[in-house]
């Protein structure tokens, strides 16, 4: 799949564009603070109705506007995709929008344009909090798998509102466990679906990883990612049971104390042991890069379909083998687009007959 045309209104510092791109290579270049990765930032609002920085769509909008639209042609596959938010009083309004007819179930754009971000922010998701790595991996398997972004969003809810009753317990308003037994069982159920998730996509992953570790980095050992589960536990009864025994600490703390909340993913050695520690910073890159050119290829063989790559300035970063490495990754025919301060950088690895945008505070010139 490619994106064709790509129209903006009032996103960040652009106030309005159209866009036709190349499907193989596009780089969009230009100074610090033009605008480069605010474009990259709409593709990835296209592709997953979020940002893939973390941003609130109020943050999106153009200061002093009261709103923000994005719309992507996509091929072969022929779909129109819109997001407008909007902003008036005290409402806040987002619409998508699939070939001109409104959605309301978000569950209905699964799939439709299947975009991975490479930027040098992933360093964090190699020496980042577990919550950082959670919410990489969760928002990757939920890509990949229509039914885990509805387990999720159950499993917030029941957690959240156990928290709470335990909360209440321990401090005397209610006298009854009972009130916990509901959101046990929603907990039970739906850690168990996460967990399994989680662990087989884990199993999957790894073996993408290692062959693209090793072909990025040149080296023989490559790392396993390890997912650990901090219940050890899979089947919803087991769970259960384990709520049951953690209830009087549970009480007595005030919190939940087991869950896919606070499970954490890592970078193990052949003993099983976190090796990113001992890894120096070109290292830690290179495990990045191999874990989202593997995001790309799982993508790929899940869908049968290539996703758009976004490559956020990292060319600056790494050196010329490693560029020719991730030049080799690419010339498969995915389509590119590229930000970078100097196209030269990316067009001298190899990447011809690019489509060229330079950006100027907001404003998007061909060449
Ligand atoms: N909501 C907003 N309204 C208007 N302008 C905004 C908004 N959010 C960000 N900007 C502007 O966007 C610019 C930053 O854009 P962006 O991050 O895309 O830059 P860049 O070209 O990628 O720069 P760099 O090369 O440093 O990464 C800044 O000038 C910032 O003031
Ligand atoms: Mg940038």
């Amino acid at each position: 799949m490619y994106l064709n045309n790509l129209i903006l209104k009032n996103f960040r510092n652009c106030i309005t564009t159209e866009i036709v791109l190349s499907p193989k290579y596009n780089i969009f270049f230009g100074e610090n603070g033009a605008g480069k990765t605010n474009i990259l930032e709409a593709v990835s609002v296209i592709s997953g109705i979020k940002s893939f920085r973390g941003s609130s769509d109020d943050e999106m909008i153009q200061r002093g506007k009261y709103f923000y639209y994005c719309r992507g042609e996509i091929l072969e596959e022929r779909e129109i995709l819109e997001i407008a938010y909007s902003v008036g009083g005290n409402t806040k309004k987002k619409k998508v929008k699939i070939n001109n007819k409104e959605i309301d179930k978000f569950s209905d754009y699964f799939g439709r344009f299947l975009t991975v971000i490479i930027s040098p922010d992933d360093i964090n998701l190699i020496k980042g909090s577990p919550e950082i790595k959670r919410k990489y991996f969760d928002s990757y398997i939920a890509k990949i798998n229509r039914s885990y972004t509805e387990s999720l969003l159950k499993f917030r809810k029941a957690l959240t509102n156990r928290t709470i009753i335990i909360k209440k317990i321990r401090d005397g308003y209610f006298s009854e466990k009972k009130h916990l037994d509901v959101w046990n069982y929603i907990f039970a159920e739906e850690a168990s679906k996460i967990i399994s998730h989680r662990n087989f996509f884990i199993f999957v992953l790894n073996e993408y990883f290692s062959e693209i570790f090793h072909r990025i980095s040149g080296t023989q050992y490559s790392p396993q990612i390890k997912y650990l589960n901090s219940l050890s536990l899979e089947d919803k009864e087991d769970i259960l049971k384990k709520l049951e025994n953690n209830y009087n600490k549970e009480i007595i703390l005030g919190v939940t104390l087991q869950g896919p909340q606070r499970d954490n993913f890592i970078f193990s050695d052949k003993n099983g042991d976190d090796c990113i520690p001992f890894f120096s910073q070109g290292q830690k890159r290179a495990v990045a890069l191999a874990l989202k050119c593997s995001e790309i290829i799982h993508i790929e063989k899940n869908f049968d379909k290539k996703p758009v790559v976004l490559v956020d300035d990292i060319f600056s970063e790494l050196d010329e083998k490693r560029r020719k490495n991730v030049f080799d990754m690419f010339k498969n025919n995915y389509q590119v687009l590229f930000t970078t301060v100097n196209p030269e950088n990316i067009v001298s690895t190899g990447f011809d007959n690019c489509a060229l945008f330079n950006i100027i505070e907001g404003k998007v010139e061909m060449v």
